[in-house]
């Protein structure tokens, strides 16, 4: 009883500081957004554009029809709708101006924070590590590490770009910009070896609504079968975001990279690579949970292919019985 009232206490605690939290990211939302605020030194943000680019040597203007006169022209007269409006001028120079960057900022401290609450009320789950079944190969394990380092460093060096200006620009920036490319191209090759070895156990089951009817049981340590095969039905929205979202992210990046589309198709693809890229950053601030933390002992079978049998029982019912059938 004691035990269930300090688990109450610790959670209303717990909503009280999320709750602070939001609001106060509201309010740096509602203010940062007002596209009437004048920029640098008082002037607009597209005339401080054009002041940088009078800087850029010519040859070194990537794409004429991104830093042409009439795009500047057209986002001087800011607020979505105007009348001077081109294609998705200003829908993007707001988003990638004001929310963007607020968006990243308010997942990267929000999620590990509800991860927190959910470790320190719920807690980890625990099963008997006597008895071990081979769950994944050797291959299994190369192509999930060799997808997941590149991956991890898209995710570490696109946030170091979003958060460029706060880290002081410059040299540390335009790093992070080049190991961005470099580990697209690993990443492109293993996450389509990663697809191809998983997209099977990935198809979708009907059990998969019940998992997440009851959150994968994750709200309670009760010890009772989830309806789950060889991967749950998280863990098969996480396989869909990081390959067919990964992909989204590499031709979408390509795009931007290259520069080789008018203005309005990149700005398109600006727009697609950060929403995806909330979904990836969420997702993989949970998987790393899901493995490191709420399981005890979960990382194993991605090291050394090993999974408790208890685990298997529990926690991928269906496909215990897979197993104990075959
Ligand atoms: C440091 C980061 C990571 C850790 C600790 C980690 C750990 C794990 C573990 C323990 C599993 C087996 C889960 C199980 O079956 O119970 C797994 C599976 C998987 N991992 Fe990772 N992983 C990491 C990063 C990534 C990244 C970046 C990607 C994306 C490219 C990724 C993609 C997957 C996929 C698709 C699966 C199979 C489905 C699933 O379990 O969600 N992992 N990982």
């Amino acid at each position: 009883m004691a035990i269930k009232e300090d688990s109450m206490r610790n959670f209303v605690k717990f909503f009280r500081i999320l709750t602070l939290m939001v609001f106060v990211a509201g309010a740096n939302f509602a203010f940062a957004a007002n596209p009437s605020v004048p920029q640098k030194d008082g002037k607009q943000y597209a005339e401080v554009i054009s002041g940088n680019n009078a800087l850029i040597a010519p040859s070194d203007r990537a794409n004429p029809l991104i830093y042409g006169g009439p795009e500047i022209e057209a986002i001087k007269t800011w607020g979505v709708g105007s009348p001077n409006s081109q294609g998705l001028g200003e829908i993007f120079t707001l988003l990638q101006g004001h929310y963007f960057a607020t968006i990243f900022g308010i997942l990267i401290i929000l999620v590990p924070l509800a991860f927190l609450g959910h470790f320190v009320l719920i807690g980890q789950k625990k099963f008997n590590h006597g008895k071990k079944i081979r769950v994944f190969s050797n291959y299994n394990i190369i192509v999930h590490w060799c997808a997941a380092i590149p991956f991890v460093l898209l995710c570490l060096t696109g946030l170091a770009m979003v958060f460029g200006d706060k880290l002081g620009g410059g040299s540390l920036v335009r790093f992070a910009r080049d190991v961005h490319g470099i580990a697209t191209i690993a990443f492109a090759v293993f996450g389509v070896l990663m697809f191809l070895m998983w997209f099977k156990s990935a198809l979708p089951k009907a059990y998969d609504i019940q998992w997440l009817m009851i959150m994968g049981g994750y709200l309670s340590k009760e010890k009772k079968p989830i309806p789950a095969g060889k991967f749950n039905a998280g863990q098969k929205m996480w396989f869909w975001v990081c390959t067919l979202g990964g992909f989204a992210m590499v031709i979408s990046g390509a795009f931007m990279f290259f520069q080789f589309a008018d203005i309005n198709t990149l700005r398109m693809m600006a727009l697609v690579h950060n929403l995806i890229g909330f979904l990836v950053i969420a997702l993989l601030i949970t998987h790393i949970y899901m493995a490191v933390f709420a399981i005890e002992g979960a990382l194993h079978s991605i090291l050394d292919g090993h999974m408790g049998e208890e685990e298997i029982a529990i926690l991928h019912s269906y496909y215990y019985k897979e197993l104990n059938a075959a």
